[in-house]
């Protein structure tokens, strides 16, 4: 029988698995998060619930926020995917606008969330730069901060955004 082959662009580098059970091989069973967190160490996405009602997990797929607990690998063939650790310029180090207004504004504590809610950020700022206070609130409302960070997370991205309640 042919090998099978998974493709995926993580952070611009691409990624070529074999699909198997084997030692090595992608099950049909592995979720993008298993993937990007075991196999290419890109621990920065968190994984919490597992089941798709927290947001730690989230990266961005073909520009858009998904949850990446809740999808399958083998599924993802040819996706674009970015995850916190390729937001960072790779040659100078510099942080995106967004993680640098999460440092100024101390927006958030044990951090846990923090990827999972840049992302989501990431995904809206890319497409909208100017979202209004509530299309903030309604992209990041599938992540959840069990450190009560949001009042801080949304004064960061207010400013991003230009908004007046920065
Ligand atoms: S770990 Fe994926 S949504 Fe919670
Ligand atoms: S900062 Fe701790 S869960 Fe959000």
């Amino acid at each position: 029988m042919e090998k099978q082959y998974v493709t995926l662009k993580v952070n611009g580098k691409e990624y070529e698995f074999p699909v198997g059970t084997r030692i090595g091989e992608i099950p049909d069973s592995e979720t993008l998060s298993q993937t990007l967190r075991n196999r290419l160490e890109l621990t920065g996405s968190k994984e919490s619930c597992g089941e798709g009602a927290c947001g730690c997990c989230t990266v961005i797929l073909d520009g858009d926020a998904v949850t990446s607990c809740m999808l399958l690998t083998v599924e993802c063939e040819g996706k674009d995917i970015i995850t916190i650790e390729g937001l960072a310029d790779p040659i100078t180090g510099e942080l995106d606008p967004i993680q640098q207004a999460f440092i100024d504004y101390y927006s958030f504590q044990c951090g846990y969330c923090t990827p999972g809610i840049i992302m989501a950020s990431k995904a809206l700022l890319d497409k909208n730069p100017h979202p209004t206070q509530e299309e903030l609130a309604e992209a990041l409302s599938g992540n959840y901060c069990r450190c009560i960070s949001h009042y801080t997370v949304m004064e960061a991205l207010n400013s991003i955004a230009g908004n007046k309640e920065a």
